[in-house]
Order: structure tokens, then C-alpha cells, then sequence
């Protein structure tokens, strides 16, 4: 059993705290915040509350600290309770920049200490199902991957309509996305494009639309947009062989897969809603089968963030090596450095990541 402090406990610590009670590897014992009124809250919740960092860092009870806060003190506060010798996990993003979490890595390394990021979309349910079919072939050989994360209500109050503190949608929402592909697909980015809009919020992009291109020449496009009032499905895929789609976080969805190739064309251009064309007109029913997705998924599940915890107790035991690696969490920090440069000269970057 680790004993576990917060460092912030705002929205996200709450969070984590209502699973790690649940949890029987780590324990929450205590929380710094430099707000009284989260202070108060964490020692309603049956936390201890820290009344400075120095407190906090000098515990010897404390075998793991969490941090919490806004993303752009991450890697002072990573570094500093790296170097009072405890094990970090940090929510993500791990920092702001590439420089930074270079400087976390080098940290870690030098205390010996494990430093690992709350990616933990690498478990949610539309993810796993998407990754299941493009891994085992149902659709062929998968060259275009299109992931959307849609809402309409703009950016809640706070540090994350702020850019010096590390707001917008790409630090926020990106990180995940970015994260879950290149999770799946270990391969070199050879280049990204990227276009952000500030529809409503001028400091930050509160809207993207990314393209990375890997060394095989798959492509996966990526938008979060805080201002789409139709939404998207969450998944769309396209293999030589069918297509996949996956509608929205319930998991509904379908595959259609090709059963006939040679069944295409009509001996002349016959009449369609598409109007006088052959390339466009419809496919004969039978030279396709449909798979219906229903997995029912009844929202984000205790044991999604469970497992990012059992994967950090692993390696603080020496059992498993890391899963959710910073060198991986560097990777996607340098697509997102490649993501602002594209948008703000509005071109391509090529790029070795
Ligand atoms: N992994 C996920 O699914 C997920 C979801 C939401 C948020 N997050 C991440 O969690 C982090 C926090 O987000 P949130 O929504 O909880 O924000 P929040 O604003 O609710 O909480 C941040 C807290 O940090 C405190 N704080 C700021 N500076 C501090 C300092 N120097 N020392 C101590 N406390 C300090 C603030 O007072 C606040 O209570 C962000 O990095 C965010 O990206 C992750």
C-alpha cells in the first residue's frame, strides 16, 4: 500500500480521490492547495491539508504525489517532488513543451523515481473496440483514421481559456487523442498539418482540426471543437476492405465489410439520387455484410482509472516495466509543437517524432 498526497486539489483530485477510495494499492492521505476554499474541502473529505508545499514535499509518509493543477506549473512542481524523492503522476499534459518534460525525464531519472501521466484514454471503451478491429483486419489494411471529441458549450470558466497557463483545446483534449493513436500505432509521424480557431475564446484555439501523417502513409485526422452543434461520429476508419464507425461515447456503431469485389457496376449509367453517374451509384446489398457495434458502454467505468494506478504500483515495484511512458507522453508533446507551428505559419511541418 503506497500513501498518495495531492498536489492542487481542484476538480480532477476530487476525481481521482472518489476512485482511489475505492482502490486497495494507494492511499490518499493528504492534499496542498494554495486555495483555502480546496484546502477546506480536502479536509472535509477526510484528507490531511497541507498548509505549505514544504510540509507537503517533507512528509515521509508520502510515497507518490499527484499533481493536479493547472498545466503550466507541472513541471516545476514534477521536478521539485521528484527531487524531495517521492514518485510522481502527473495529469496531463505532462507540460506545456517538449524542453520541459525533457527536463522531468532527466529529474526522474537522476532520483530514480517512476514519472508516469494520467493518459488515461488509453483505456475508454470506444478506443479499445476501434483498436480491436483495426488490429485483427476486419476492415483490411487501415489507411485513414478520423477521431472527433465534439461539444457546442464552448470552454468552461477558468485557466483553460488562458494560454500562459496552458488552455486550448490542443493541451486539453489533443494530448488524448494524439495520445490514443500513436499509442496504437508505434510509428514515426512524418508530418502534421494543423488548423486552430478561436470562435469564441481569442486566447486559445478552442477548436482544431489536425492531420498527422505516419511513415506507412496512414493518416489520422483529428478535430476537438467546442462550437459544433451537429456532431460527428467519435469514429470513423477506412480500411482497402470496409469501413468502421463508431457514433458516440455509448459505443453504437457499425462495420461494413466488402464480400465481392467483382459485384460493382451496372452494365449502363442508371438513374440514382447521385444523378448520372456509375462511380457513385449504390452498392448491390449482398456484396456486403454489416456488423452491428452494441457493446454497451454506460459511461467512464472506476476500473478505466484503476488500471493507470496498477500500472504505476507495478513499476514502482519492479514487477513490469512503465506503461504509460514519459518518453511516449514526449512524442505526442512534439506533435502538439508541431500542430501550433503549422497553424501559425499555415503550412505542413515535416517532421521524425
Ligand atoms: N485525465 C483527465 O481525464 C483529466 C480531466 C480533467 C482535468 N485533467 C487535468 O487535471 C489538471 C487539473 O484540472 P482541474 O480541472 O482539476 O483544474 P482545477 O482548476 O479544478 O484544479 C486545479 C487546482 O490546482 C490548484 N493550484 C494551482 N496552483 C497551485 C499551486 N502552485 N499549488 C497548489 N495548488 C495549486 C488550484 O487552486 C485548483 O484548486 C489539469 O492538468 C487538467 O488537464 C485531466
Amino acid at each position: 500500500m503506497y500513501n498518495l498526497a495531492f498536489w492542487g486539489f481542484g476538480e480532477m483530485a476530487g476525481y481521482h480521490l472518489s476512485h482511489l477510495l475505492q482502490y486497495d494499492k494507494i492511499k490518499p492521505v493528504g492534499a496542498y492547495d494554495i486555495n483555502r476554499v480546496r484546502q477546506r474541502y480536502a479536509e472535509c473529505r477526510g484528507l490531511k491539508a497541507y498548509k505549505s508545499k514544504e510540509e507537503l514535499l517533507s512528509d515521509p509518509q508520502i510515497d507518490i504525489i499527484l499533481v493536479a493543477t493547472s498545466n503550466e506549473i507541472h513541471k516545476e512542481l514534477s521536478i521539485e517532488a521528484l527531487k524531495a524523492g517521492k514518485h510522481v503522476l502527473c495529469e496531463k499534459p505532462a507540460t506545456m513543451n517538449s524542453a520541459d518534460l525533457e527536463e522531468i525525464i532527466k529529474s526522474a531519472e537522476n532520483e530514480k523515481k517512476i514519472f508516469t501521466v494520467n493518459q488515461n484514454r488509453r483505456v475508454n471503451k470506444d478506443f479499445l473496440l476501434m483498436k480491436k478491429y483495426v488490429e485483427n483486419g476486419t476492415i483490411g489494411d487501415v489507411y485513414a483514421i478520423e477521431s472527433r471529441v465534439e461539444g457546442s458549450k464552448g470552454i468552461p470558466d477558468g485557466w483553460r481559456s488562458i494560454k500562459s497557463m496552458g488552455g486550448g483545446m490542443m493541451l486539453d483534449w489533443g494530448v488524448h487523442l494524439i495520445d490514443q493513436i500513436m499509442y496504437m500505432r508505434q510509428e514515426k509521424v512524418t508530418n502534421v498539418f494543423c488548423k486552430m480557431y478561436s470562435i469564441n475564446y481569442k486566447d486559445v484555439d478552442d477548436n482544431f482540426r489536425l492531420t498527422m501523417t505516419f511513415e506507412s502513409g496512414l493518416t489520422a485526422h483529428i478535430e476537438v471543437s467546442t462550437n459544433n452543434f451537429i456532431t460527428h461520429p467519435r469514429w470513423y476508419v477506412l480500411g482497402n476492405e470496409g469501413t468502421l464507425q463508431i457514433d458516440d461515447w455509448s459505443c453504437d456503431g457499425k462495420i461494413i465489410r466488402c464480400l465481392n469485389r467483382e459485384d460493382k457496376w451496372d452494365k449502363e449509367i442508371t438513374q440514382s439520387k447521385a444523378g448520372p453517374t456509375k462511380t457513385m451509384s449504390p452498392r448491390s446489398p449482398e456484396s456486403v455484410e454489416t456488423i452491428i457495434l452494441n457493446e454497451a458502454n454506460n459511461g467512464f467505468d472506476f476500473r478505466e482509472l484503476c488500471t493507470v494506478y496498477d500500472q504505476m504500483v507495478d513499476a514502482i515495484d519492479q514487477k513490469a516495466p512503465l506503461i504509460i511512458t514519459p518518453q511516449q507522453c514526449l512524442r505526442v508533446i512534439k506533435v502538439m509543437e508541431a500542430a501550433f507551428e503549422s497553424a501559425e505559419k499555415n503550412e505542413a511541418i515535416h517532421t521524425c517524432i
